[in-house]
């Protein structure tokens, strides 16, 4: 790929300082800019956002709350345009609606609040700078919510475990849930990965699902309350409906009429996204992470090969490759503590192709549907929470975010790749660390494919990042001198610039100051060198990023302003970024002044 210092892979800036300010901080010499919120007219006849008068149908056509994956597509007739594409995770009731508000609407707008957004914007007169393109005049725009049709495809679609009352083919659901990270593929479409959809579904396991759905964390209970108005998400009126969800998200953006996919070749988990990227023997290769303390790195690799000759055709063919191919997951193995380094040798364990099931006494068919459970019986390394996985496209290598894991050191056994067990926290933005068990700050993992092979078998790996503040003695830059890096803690997205480096937004920072945005390069003399560049609002994670094709701008999402516990309507710690007494989840786009 080609290496570009220009732009965002070169700018030079004093690191932003640790804050706990309600709004998004960046260095001197860049404005940040709200480009979307909650609420903002997505599709026509949309109605004005008005908090204290929400409807379903009015938030099944508004930008959808939470948003948290970025990617930006070039616009297919107009230069001066692009096509933004996110994701909505959840809702926080307790933040979005007003004390007293009738519990039916809240259901309502809480489940037309989840999806994805396509949303057309322009470029403004600042360079770097982009705002909304007006709504009456886009072809694009879009909102997928809990009501909108999705296509179930590959080896799984139709199976027996995903038909219902609603869906006697197994092949059609309705909506999307818990949509967290995500990617753009070679071939133009959106990737957004179904996270933690087990807090959906009602009532108590069916006894047929006991220990499949246990496995995933589907444990009835209250829920959200939601069947209520929909029946589906109570397990008593439709057992097989949580197998529906936990799915890879394949959109066209460029088709506002086209269904959605969830794609069962990619497997189901807790799927925190999914990246892909061609090999050097044209297979596509899907990384994902699977976000639970203990769980897995995994891989897919396509049968067919990528069609780059840029054709409408090539681009159908290439809509076809997450079809047919095969699905692995990861163990590392380490090389011993001797060479004072986490790192060693890794291997790809494959579970199924979508003819063959590799897992004794499973089908394809029960490997992608209860594919934690085939996993296990392969002994594959669990991981510290593996967020996004995503392929450096200037130096190749494969990072993942490993966000943290509380109960490394006890339930999980350290191993070299999961090394820490005590951590160093702060609880006050001016207190001492002190020790925490487990792993609290994160890790940032490099893997590089045997044979630059991403479609091999083996790897090496490492950890680039032992995160925390760097007082703290577990943690580790790359050898960079820890007298010269921000405190980072909790990796969650990453994302790439021209020149290679890598940024990663935060989720969940324990050092006592707000998440934020941090760029690290990965090559050279500056290599580990972890700088803020920025910070979100009070309660928010930083979710994003996304560095712009042409590097003048970096796309953030800070996401659940305000969410602290006991938290009200009326009752916030956020109001960012209006100022109208509650905060609203949005998009910003930072440039240099
Ligand atoms: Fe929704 Fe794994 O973060
Ligand atoms: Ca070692
Ligand atoms: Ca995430
Ligand atoms: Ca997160």
């Amino acid at each position: 790929a080609a290496v570009s210092a220009r732009g965002a892979g070169g700018w030079a800036f004093t690191p932003v300082a640790p804050n706990r300010d309600d709004k998004v901080t960046v260095p001197r010499g860049f404005r940040a800019d709200v480009l979307i919120s909650w609420g903002d007219r997505v599709e026509k006849g949309a109605p004005r956002f008005d908090v204290r008068n929400q409807t379903p149908e009015a938030a099944a056509q508004q930008f959808g709350y939470n948003n948290d994956y970025v990617g930006v597509l070039p616009h297919p007739t107009k230069q001066k345009r692009a096509v933004l594409v996110t994701n909505h995770e959840y809702t926080d009731e307790n933040l979005m609606f007003p004390t007293g508000t009738d519990a039916d609407v809240v259901k309502g707008v809480a489940m037309a609040s989840h999806g994805l957004s396509v949303v057309e914007i322009v470029r403004g007169a600042r360079k770097g700078s982009w705002r909304r393109a007006k709504v009456a005049n886009t072809t694009l725009n879009r909102r997928l919510h809990v009501g909108s049709d999705f296509e179930l495809v590959g080896p799984a679609a139709g199976d027996d475990r995903l038909k219902t009352s609603e869906d006697a083919t197994g092949t059609t659901v309705k909506g999307t849930l818990n949509n967290c990270s995500g990617g753009r593929t070679p071939w133009g479409t959106i990737l957004s990965g179904e996270e933690n959809f087990n807090q959906y579904f009602e009532g108590t396991r069916p006894a047929e699902y006991e220990a499949e759905y246990a496995r995933y964390g589907i444990s009835g209970g209250a829920g959200r309350g939601w069947s209520s108005i929909e029946p589906r998400f109570s397990m008593q009126n439709e057992p097989n409906e949580p197998y529906r969800f936990g799915w890879v998200v394949e959109l066209d953006p460029y088709d506002p009429t086209s269904t959605p996919r969830k794609h069962t070749m990619l497997g189901r988990f807790k799927h925190e996204g999914a990246n892909v990227t061609i090999a050097s023997n044209g297979k596509a290769v899907a990384y994902m992470g699977d976000d639970e303390r203990g769980d897995y790195i995994y891989r897919f690799v396509s049968a067919g090969t990528f069609d780059g000759s840029g054709t409408r055709k090539a681009r159908k063919a290439n809509m076809q490759l997450l079809l047919t191919g095969t699905l692995y997951v990861a163990r590392f193995a380490g090389d011993g503590a001797e060479d004072e380094r986490y790192d060693g040798t890794g291997r790809w364990l494959p579970l199924c192709s979508d003819t063959e099931s590799f897992v004794e006494g499973m089908t394809v068919a029960d490997v992608l549907l209860n594919t934690r459970l085939a996993a296990d019986t392969v002994s594959p390394t669990r991981m510290d929470r593996p967020e996004d996985v995503e392929v450096n496209p200037v130096n190749g290598r494969v990072y993942a975010a490993l966000t943290n894991n509380s109960n490394r050191g006890t339930t999980f056994p350290a191993d070299e790749a999961n090394p820490i067990t005590t951590s160093q926290v702060r609880s006050a933005p001016d207190a001492p660390l002190t020790s925490a068990s487990g792993n609290r700050n994160g890790y940032v993992l490099e893997m590089t494919p045997g044979n630059d092979n991403h479609a091999g078998t083996d790897f090496q790996w490492s950890l680039m990042l032992v995160c925390g503040d760097p007082e703290a003695p577990e943690t580790y830059f790359a050898d960079f001198p820890k007298d010269q890096v921000s405190p980072i803690s909790c990796p969650d997205n990453v994302a790439f610039d021209g020149a290679g480096n890598l940024w990663i937004s935060t989720d969940g920072n324990v050092l006592a100051s707000n998440d934020g945005l941090f760029r690290v390069p990965t090559r050279g003399p500056n290599r580990g060198q972890v700088q803020q560049f920025a910070s979100t609002p009070f309660g928010a994670e930083c979710c994003g990023p996304f560095i712009s094709d042409d590097q003048l701008t970096v796309f953030l999402a800070p996401q659940h302003p305000g969410e602290t516990d006991g938290a009200t309507f009326e009752d916030q710690s956020s109001t960012w970024p209006n100022d109208e007494g509650f905060p609203r989840p949005s998009v910003v786009t930072v440039y240099r002044r």
